[in-house]
């Protein structure tokens, strides 16, 4: 008998991937030349500079200038880049009118979505594939996102929109039109931190589903959309609100022990916990147990933080994995008064200018991204008539 036709194709392309995973672990999938991260160290580089120093000395804005120029600004060019980036801030008056007619059931990662693909119509650069308007268009997109999920977050609660005060960033604009009050300097510097922590990181899948968008020459309205559509999954960006939930079911640190072994034993996974790249802890979990804890002191209610901190006792005696950047984000914008839907768009809010970076350098050496599957279906067959079929 002959291989039908579709099997030896199937095998010719099946040994092509003899070494294929499953989920496209250690496949190196494009060259790039934004972030690196070491697996085995915990160490996370944007452009050479590791995560944790800028964490230290630098602001969001200058790491997302840094993501998308390819190196840090000097004073006058940082002026000139902030008096267009943040001093422009502002939400097209549509975008506020779709806010208003979302379902109150919507999500806000979906409404995000929704939200930035229409921004994509009202932008003056739309259509305009030049390198320049393409920079200005990561800007706009950026700066608007903060301002949707204030906008929306208020709107839901029977409140009206607040516009940005001019000459603050991006942390500070986001809690004064979501909360209505001018923040404190540490609670927005804490903020400021966990967006430079997330602003980036190597080929995650929402940075992957922007860039196999890009390549298809599709826009970055578009590109930005679908990485907004893989950030809102549990098992990435989703994570840190499903913390919070597990908190809450644990209700005191006394619990977390036997909590976290019922669910070890019965192999469910723990959320915040495990890393495809990360075989150490996480180096941004370290940094925001820090200011967690900072926070939360401040505040004066560290209860999910003791919480975290008997969780992660228990699973460090019982688990071979760690803590990555979802454990201890939700502590930390909890304490700040974010509620908990918020958290993946906040993350959405960061991961924007990571997105935008690997975008336009898809750009600079596009090829389309278009893998193969391993066929595993039925061998060739003959098409039977309906009235032929036995079921
Ligand atoms: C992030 C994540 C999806 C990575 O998945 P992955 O690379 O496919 O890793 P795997 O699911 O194959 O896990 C490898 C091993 O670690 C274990 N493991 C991974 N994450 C775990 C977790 N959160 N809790 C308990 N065990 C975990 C797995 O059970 C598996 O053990 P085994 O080898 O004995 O079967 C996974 O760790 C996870 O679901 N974590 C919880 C969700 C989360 O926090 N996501 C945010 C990531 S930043």
């Amino acid at each position: 008998m002959t291989t039908p036709v579709c099997q030896t194709a199937a095998n010719k392309n099946n040994d092509k991937n003899k070494n294929n995973e499953p989920g496209l672990a250690d496949v190196v999938a494009c060259d790039s030349a934004i972030c690196f991260i070491d697996g085995q160290e915990g160490r996370l580089v944007y452009r050479g500079y590791d995560a944790l120093d800028l964490a230290q000395h630098s602001t969001f804005e200058e790491v997302a200038y840094l993501l998308w120029y390819g190196r840090l600004p000097g004073t006058t060019e940082f002026q000139a880049f902030l008096d267009g980036f943040t001093g422009g801030m502002v939400l097209p008056v549509e975008t506020t009118m779709i806010l208003r007619m979302v379902p109150r059931t919507a999500t806000s990662m979906e409404v995000l979505r929704t939200a930035v693909s229409f921004l994509g119509h009202w932008d003056p650069d739309s259509g305009n594939t030049r390198l320049d308007a393409c920079l200005r268009k990561a800007q706009r997109i950026t700066e608007r996102i903060p301002l949707i999920i204030a906008a929306h977050h208020r709107l839901k609660e029977g409140q009206e929109p607040i516009a940005p005060l001019p000459n603050h960033g991006i942390a500070y604009n986001f809690l004064y039109t979501l909360q209505g009050a001018e923040p404190e300097p540490d609670i927005t510097h804490a903020l400021d931190v966990a967006l430079i922590l997330h602003a980036d990181h190597e080929l995650n899948a929402s940075t992957f589903a922007a860039r196999v968008t890009a390549a298809t020459m599709s826009d970055i309205y578009s590109s930005m959309t679908s990485a907004i559509g893989a950030l809102k999954g549990p098992l990435h960006g989703g994570a840190n609100a499903d913390v919070m939930e597990m908190f809450e079911a644990i209700g005191m640190p006394e619990h977390a022990e036997a909590w976290i072994l019922n669910r070890l034993a019965a192999k469910n996974k723990i959320p915040g916990f495990g890393h495809r790249v990360y075989k150490c802890e996480d180096p941004r979990a370290g940094i925001l147990r820090d200011y967690a804890r900072i926070i939360t002191d401040k505040v004066g209610d560290t209860r999910f933080y003791e919480i975290a901190q008997a969780v992660e006792k228990t699973m460090l005696a019982n688990s071979k994995v760690f803590p990555n950047v979802d454990f201890y984000s939700g502590i930390l914008y909890r304490a700040m008064g974010i509620p908990t839907e918020l958290f993946t768009p906040i993350f959405a809010m960061s991961r924007a200018v990571g997105w935008s970076a690997h975008i336009l350098e898809q750009w600079r050496n596009n090829r389309l991204i278009r893998p193969n599957a391993r066929y595993i279906g039925p061998a060739l067959r003959a098409y039977t008539a309906i009235e032929d079929r036995s079921s």
